[in-house]
């Protein structure tokens, strides 16, 4: 059975002081409490390190994005293998704010999937269509190409070590979200690509999460359907009370 992930993606957001508060607050309950699914945070790059101290391997700490070069003269990056030299284990990869503000597309995120994977780094990779996209029916088409044009670069061993989310773009950070029962449909259909590529086997194994306005009041509504395997949150993680609610949720 595919364990359940939630992931904290805190973007751009906190000071050091207010990003090691909420880090202690998520720790302690954690340490107090028996969680059933894996949790994952990916702070700024600056606060990799603390999160790494306080959370002790109990809770893992992702990076929110890398470089796709193993090292060099390239100014204000940050490289796979400085992440590993850390004990940093996951990388968000392909976030739609990579890809609208600086023009990540597919090509270049393949590299940077490799990368990772080449330092046992596992890539959480993003994909999802645009508002014209949906508005247009062209979300199945959308995300079959975005899909596809990963599945075509990655053996078997590659694509179960990576965690894919589906994140509708004009979903995040809005508040507005697709019915469950339409999210649950795109995740089917993804599955279905892996099972025509790989196996249904493999298609079985791979990690698909949701995200977009998750938050602790529709967050059951999601996290019941069997095709999604947990969450991307971002605006829910920045606050321990919204954060720990949805851990309960997607644990019990
Ligand atoms: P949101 O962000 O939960 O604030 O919509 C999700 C994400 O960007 O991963």
């Amino acid at each position: 059975m595919r364990k359940k992930i939630l992931i904290g993606n805190w973007k751009m957001n906190k000071t050091i002081q207010e990003a090691i508060d909420l880090m202690i607050k998520i720790n302690l309950f954690i340490n107090n409490n028996i969680v059933d699914c894996k949790i994952i945070i990916a702070p700024p790059f600056l606060y990799l390190n603390e999160a790494l101290k306080i959370f002790n391997k109990k809770i893992q700490v992702s990076a929110q994005n890398m470089s796709e070069f193993i090292e060099g003269a390239y100014t204000g990056e940050i490289s796979a293998k400085m992440l590993k030299s850390m004990n940093i284990d996951y990388v968000i990869l392909g976030h739609s704010e990579r890809r609208k503000y600086f023009r990540e597309e597919e090509s270049l995120l393949i590299k940077k999937i490799n990368i990772a994977l080449k330092y046992k780094i596992t890539p959480i990779y993003c994909f999802g269509e645009t508002l014209l996209d949906k508005q247009n029916n062209k979300e199945f088409q959308v995300n079959k190409k975005q899909i596809e044009q990963i599945l075509c670069n990655f053996d078997d061993n590659q694509i179960t070590q990576i965690i894919f989310a589906y994140e509708p773009i004009w979903s995040i950070g809005t508040g507005k979200t697709a019915s469950p029962n339409t999210i649950q449909k795109m995740h089917q259909f993804v599955r279905r690509l892996f099972k025509e590529r790989y196996s249904q086997k493999i298609s079985n194994l791979v990690s698909i999460l949701y995200g977009g306005s998750i938050n602790s009041k529709n967050a059951k509504s999601f996290f019941i359907k069997s095709d999604i395997d947990g969450g991307l949150i971002g605006g829910s993680s920045l606050d321990e009370n919204e954060f720990i609610s949805i851990i309960k949720i997607l644990s019990s």
